[in-house]
């Protein structure tokens, strides 16, 4: 179908609300990233291509730390946003610091240079490998989920000769109105302790001589547009405060978690971040703590792009259009997992839109990015960006159906740094080589 009236891509209003125009421009008909067009980097680098705008992510970051200027804050990247070593690198050389779920995690965030003492380790099932790691390599803080984790913590600190700084995550049973994936504060959930256990907890705390409890610590959920779901979940964690400082814990850190949204659909802008400060330093004042934050998909999910091409177009007696790309759900496995919606752009401008799935090579019928959408009508050869892709992507990425995972590029200016190389053969098998 021609669409006459039809705006371009890079006129559109709504899609400049998913990515930052003046990142990724179209020059000449063709999309870029920063001062680099995405049909040469896919000629450089192949296809599917993870392609990062290093300056897209310093905006995010450096947008969030503006918006809680006012508060004594912390900021530390959630690693399993995007655990690419140049893109910690790249936060943590800006001042954010980290928080890792696991010994991988911390080892990543470590060759990244980022400085211990500004690593924070959360997880509901750390193992005893991860909590070695992490006391002997002098991080600043081990948030623990259980009353287990806890004895053993101090079990392990005891045998290296230290006294580690601990926090609790308290599980507020606030449900956030998000995809029930990824929401974590709910009493249904795995994750935190609750409320009515933690009077025992502070008990047996007092008796542990290894760890000094002075942190506090809730994670609500992922992509939760309404700050209403924090105001609660910190109304009680305030409380839990106010009881563990008068059982006479130092908290000297509040630590509210993620889970600040993007937009990943026009239709549904995300909720400013700006809104969300306004609405939460009143309430994050009244702790009297340094407050961290660890957001993830905020600083990444919009500066980095998945860049495929389209290897064939057939269409089926029922009518449907298919676009089958060198992407798969072992790329970026969202839409899969979570239902979720990416925009999908071609590289080069067009002026005729088709309705169509779009589809990737994986032997699943749940391999797709899109179906029934309408999207620019592209033939066999051409290339494709699918939108959103730094958060919560590459970092899920696999090597089902034997595929290499793809590589990844950083964009800055007019230089593009390869920051993964793609799989090889040779890789998919080293490790069950004799
Ligand atoms: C403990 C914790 N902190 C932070 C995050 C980051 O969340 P988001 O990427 O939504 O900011 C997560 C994500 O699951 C998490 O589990």
């Amino acid at each position: 179908m021609v669409s006459g009236d039809r705006i371009s891509f890079f006129e559109n209003r709504n899609n400049q609300i998913v990515l930052d125009s003046t990142l990724f421009p179209c020059r000449d008909g063709v999309l870029c990233c920063e001062n680099i067009s995405l049909v040469s980097l896919a000629e450089e680098y192949g296809t599917p291509l993870f392609v990062t705008s290093r300056n897209s992510l310093l905006n995010q970051y450096r947008r969030f730390e503006d918006a809680f200027a006012g508060l004594q804050h912390f900021t530390c990247y959630s690693v399993k946003a995007n655990f690419n070593v140049h893109v910690i690198r790249t936060l943590a050389e800006e001042g954010c610091g980290c928080d890792v779920n696991s010994g991988g995690e911390l080892y990543r965030a470590l060759q990244a240079r980022v400085d211990p003492g500004k690593i924070i380790m959360a997880g509901v099932g750390k193992s005893q490998a991860d909590i070695e790691y992490a006391i002997a390599s002098g991080i600043l803080l081990l948030k623990a989920e259980s009353l287990s984790e806890l004895r053993l913590i101090d079990m392990i600190a005891g045998r290296l000769g230290r006294k580690v700084s601990v926090g609790i995550r308290v599980n507020p049973n606030v449900t956030a109105e998000t995809h029930p994936y990824i929401t974590t504060g709910d009493s249904k959930e795995k994750f935190g302790i609750e409320e009515a256990d933690l009077g025992n907890v502070f008990d047996v705390l007092r008796q542990l001589e290894h760890v000094e409890l002075n942190c506090l610590d809730m994670h609500i959920g992922s992509q939760i547009f309404d700050a209403g779901f924090y105001h609660a979940a910190l109304e009680m964690l305030l409380d839990v405060l106010a009881t563990a400082r008068s059982a006479g814990f130092d908290i000297r850190y509040f630590d509210i978690g993620g889970g600040f949204p993007v937009t990943y659909d026009p239709q549904k802008p995300a909720t400013p971040i700006e809104h969300f400060a306004e609405k939460l330093i009143p309430q994050l004042e009244t702790a009297g703590a340094t407050i961290i934050f660890e957001p993830g998909r905020f600083l990444t999910a919009n500066s980095t792009i998945l860049l495929t091409r389209v290897l064939y177009r057939k269409h089926n007696h029922a009518g449907k259009e298919f676009v089958i790309v060198d992407a798969g759900m072992t790329d970026l496995i969202r839409p899969a997992l979570y239902q979720s919606h990416h925009e999908i752009l071609a590289v080069r401008q067009q002026d005729e839109t088709i309705v169509a799935d779009i589809v990737g090579p994986v032997c699943e019928s749940g391999d797709f990015f899109a179906r029934e959408r309408t999207v620019d009508s592209v033939g066999e050869g051409d290339l494709l960006a699918v939108l959103s892709a730094g958060a919560y992507s590459a970092v899920m990425s696999s090597n089902y159906n034997g595929r290499l995972r793809p590589a990844e590029v950083m964009v800055d200016g007019e230089t593009a740094k390869l920051i993964r190389r793609r799989d090889t053969y040779e890789q998919l098998i080293q490790n069950e080589m004799e």
